[in-house]
């Protein structure tokens, strides 16, 4: 059967990477996740990622807080491709990326993000929640929505979404036979 090699970047919690997990898991979703690599030591999504007997690891950032130190995002490259990646999913990735991961992954990293009025997917360039857009799903606004409530229907959306997105690359571009 022929799966689409997925890595999975993320900093936090990690809901979104549990969603793509259990997809792939319950056979919905003809993906295999490769490596889940996180910039943070102790993110839920490194533990998630070991409950899902996925390989994981933390990568040192270096200095900045806002993108990888040049050496750690060549570092990144190199686990990702040794792993055999041919779509990087950021779930939650805290760190904006530059051209060692976009010429090495052109038109193959992938982003979601929470937008006005739902979510959206989109390829990564060089800009925060910015790219050509592959996906959006809506959400509706209820009357007593508070910024909480609509931001937990959003992730509702997302979970739904992201998974959904993948299988679409995993239909248009397998990787091939084994
Ligand atoms: C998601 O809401 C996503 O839109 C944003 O970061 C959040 C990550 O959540 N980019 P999780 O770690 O997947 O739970």
């Amino acid at each position: 059967m022929k799966r689409l090699p997925i890595g999975i970047l993320g900093s936090g919690k990690g809901s979104n990477c549990r969603a793509i997990l259990e997809r792939i898991r319950s056979g919905d979703l003809a993906a295999e996740a490769r490596v889940v690599i996180s910039d943070v030591l102790d993110a839920p999504i490194l533990e998630i990622a070991r409950e899902f007997f996925v390989a994981n690891a933390y990568l040192p950032p270096g200095q900045f807080r806002t993108r990888l130190e040049p050496e750690a995002e060549e570092e990144l490259v190199k686990m990702l491709r040794e792993a055999g990646v041919d779509l990087v999913v950021l779930a939650g990735f805290m760190r904006v990326l530059h051209a060692p991961m976009l010429k090495a992954f052109p038109r193959r990293i992938i982003n979601i993000h929470p937008s006005l009025t739902g979510c959206t997917v989109h390829y990564v360039d060089e800009k925060i929640d910015h790219g050509q857009i592959v996906a959006q799903r809506e959400v509706a606004v209820l009357p007593n929505d508070t910024p909480e409530t609509l931001h937990a229907r959003i992730q509702i959306a997302e979970r739904e979404l992201y998974p959904a997105v993948i299988a679409e690359f995993c239909e248009k571009c397998p990787a091939p036979d084994l």
